[in-house]
């Protein structure tokens, strides 16, 4: 069963088409990096794989569940199994490391509000979010609130919440991009080895180019709106790579330039 199957997606925000037909498969267990300038889609399409945007016309389905036919409720179920980590570190800053790593389960609970939740999880679930903390090497930072933290340690902070979620699916957007090389590499390797152990499927948005020789089983590359390149990542020429970045091509200008 594949992770992630997308076929004949379109997008557009008002005039602007964005997602020009994107098909996408994605083996259970596998990590694809996207690549592409800036404004090419790569976010706006994670989006309609996480369902917070919607699209006009195509098909997604997720860990085997069809996006559109899934009820509102189901689709909240669905994201539970998808983990994110986005270049903002998409955390809750005023709470403690501990609670929004609890946070990743809440999807399997009952209660809704995060803190009052968060402070009569069981022991079990504390037990839980305290190995995940381990596992990424922030254990004694757990009492600390996120916003204490470096942006590495936050980054650290969402895969821990991921391994919570007992995610099946990761989507993350420019995981690295805030962070300085040393610190990007030790992000990108954490969130590849927790994605091997658990058999995650993996989807990444990068612009460092330096990481996209060591990271991803495949490179996804895209211009305009259209996937242009699709390949394992030990036979993408770093060529082939540099075109994606030729003439800046945004999904505002000339379909023609696809050509070059
Ligand atoms: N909410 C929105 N409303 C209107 N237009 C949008 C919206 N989000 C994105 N766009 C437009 O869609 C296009 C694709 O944007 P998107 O964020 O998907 O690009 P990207 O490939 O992720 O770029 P970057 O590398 O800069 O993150 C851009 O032209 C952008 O201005
Ligand atoms: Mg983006």
């Amino acid at each position: 069963m594949a992770g992630i199957q997308v076929r004949g997606l379109h997008k557009h925000y008002g005039d602007l088409h964005v997602l020009r037909g994107i098909d996408l498969t994605v083996d259970r267990g596998e990590s694809v990096i996207l690549l592409g300038a800036n404004g090419c889609g790569k976010s706006t399409l994670l989006r309609c794989l996480n369902g917070l945007t919607s699209y006009e016309q195509g098909r997604i389905t997720m860990a085997g569940q069809s996006l559109e036919t899934l009820s509102r409720r189901q689709l909240r179920r669905l994201r539970c199994n998808i983990g994110v980590v986005f270049q903002q570190f998409n955390l809750v800053q005023n709470i403690s490391v501990l609670q929004n790593v609890l946070y990743g389960a809440l999807g399997r609970q009952r209660f809704g509000l995060l803190n009052t939740w968060s402070c009569i999880a069981s022991a079990s679930l504390r037990q839980q979010a305290m190995a995940a903390l381990e596992r990424v090497g922030l254990a004694e930072k757990a009492a600390m609130e996120c916003r204490q933290l470096s942006g590495g340690q936050q980054q650290r902070v969402a895969i821990a919440r991921t391994l919570m979620q007992d995610a099946d699916i990761l989507i993350a957007d420019e995981p690295v991009a805030s962070l300085d090389p040393r610190a990007g590499r030790e992000i990108m390797d954490l969130l590849m080895d927790v994605a091997s152990e658990r058999r995650i499927t993996v989807i990444c948005t990068l612009h460092q180019l330096e990481l996209v020789e060591a990271y991803g089983d495949r490179i996804v590359g895209m211009k305009a709106g259209t996937i242009v390149l699709d390949q394992p990542r030990v036979q993408a020429s770093s060529h082939a790579i540099q075109r994606l970045y030729r003439g800046e091509v945004r999904v505002d200008q000339a379909p023609s330039l696809l050509a070059s």
